[in-house]
């Protein structure tokens, strides 16, 4: 089949996000400018620079809550700081029930019942309960375009300035995928978990 992305697709759902899979999950935490904590999960996310280490996240769509940009952005444009914590296979409900579309006052943490922790460098907690945890001060926020301005698409690119990885799930040096089982999104109600790994060595050019 084809058809033009500003048509109907006359699928059951809409295809998009079964086709661009599996999506690692960052699980957003931030404060507000009075230090109310939020935490969030957002699967239009990537790393995508090296040296400085840099990800970015996205959001789509009005909040239910009186509309305009999610907490989640409102926040990290707000105090320039944000943290990406890895979600888990053990963290996977928990992590769903940070994404309720609950009102501002709502701390996700106390919600979900996860473990708020101090970190390092930015005044946003980490998921205790986390393995991994990406400590981030706000580049810059793009806002793409979008069919509905009610519903803005905003991507917020960030520097990753700090990292905590568990050492119980460091084995010789490298970061152990089956130690730590990160979950990432597939389309519709699907997700994916990490526990099939094969390796492949890059050609070089003579
Ligand atoms: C696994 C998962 C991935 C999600 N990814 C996104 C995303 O990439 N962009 C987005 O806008 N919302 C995404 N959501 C929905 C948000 O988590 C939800 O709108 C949440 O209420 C936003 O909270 P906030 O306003 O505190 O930021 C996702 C939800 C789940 C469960």
């Amino acid at each position: 089949m084809f058809y033009r992305a500003d048509r109907p697709h006359g699928l059951r759902h809409n295809p998009f996000n079964a086709i661009v899979v599996p999506r690692p999950i960052g699980w957003i935490s931030t404060v507000d400018a009075e230090g109310r904590a939020n935490l969030a999960p957002y699967s239009f996310f990537n790393g995508v620079a090296y040296t400085p280490p840099q990800v970015m996240f996205s959001s789509t769509s009005a909040h239910v809550h009186g509309g305009g940009l999610k907490d989640t952005v409102a926040n990290a444009r707000e105090t320039g700081e944000f943290v990406v914590n890895i979600c888990t296979w053990t963290l996977r409900e928990a992590m769903n029930a940070t994404s309720a579309p609950a009102p501002h006052d709502v701390d996700e943490f106390a919600l979900a019942g996860l473990t708020a922790e101090p970190s390092e460098l930015v005044r946003a907690p980490r998921v205790k309960e986390s393995p991994i945890h990406l400590e981030c001060r706000l580049v810059t926020v793009v806002d793409l375009p979008t069919s509905n301005p009610e519903q803005p698409n905003t991507a917020v690119f960030g520097e990753v300035v700090g990292i905590h990885i568990d050492d119980a799930v460091i084995v010789d040096g490298l970061v152990d995928y089956h130690k730590v089982q990160p979950i990432g999104r597939l389309g519709y109600m699907d997700y994916v978990l990490v526990d099939n790994v094969f390796a492949m060595q890059r050609p070089g050019w003579p």
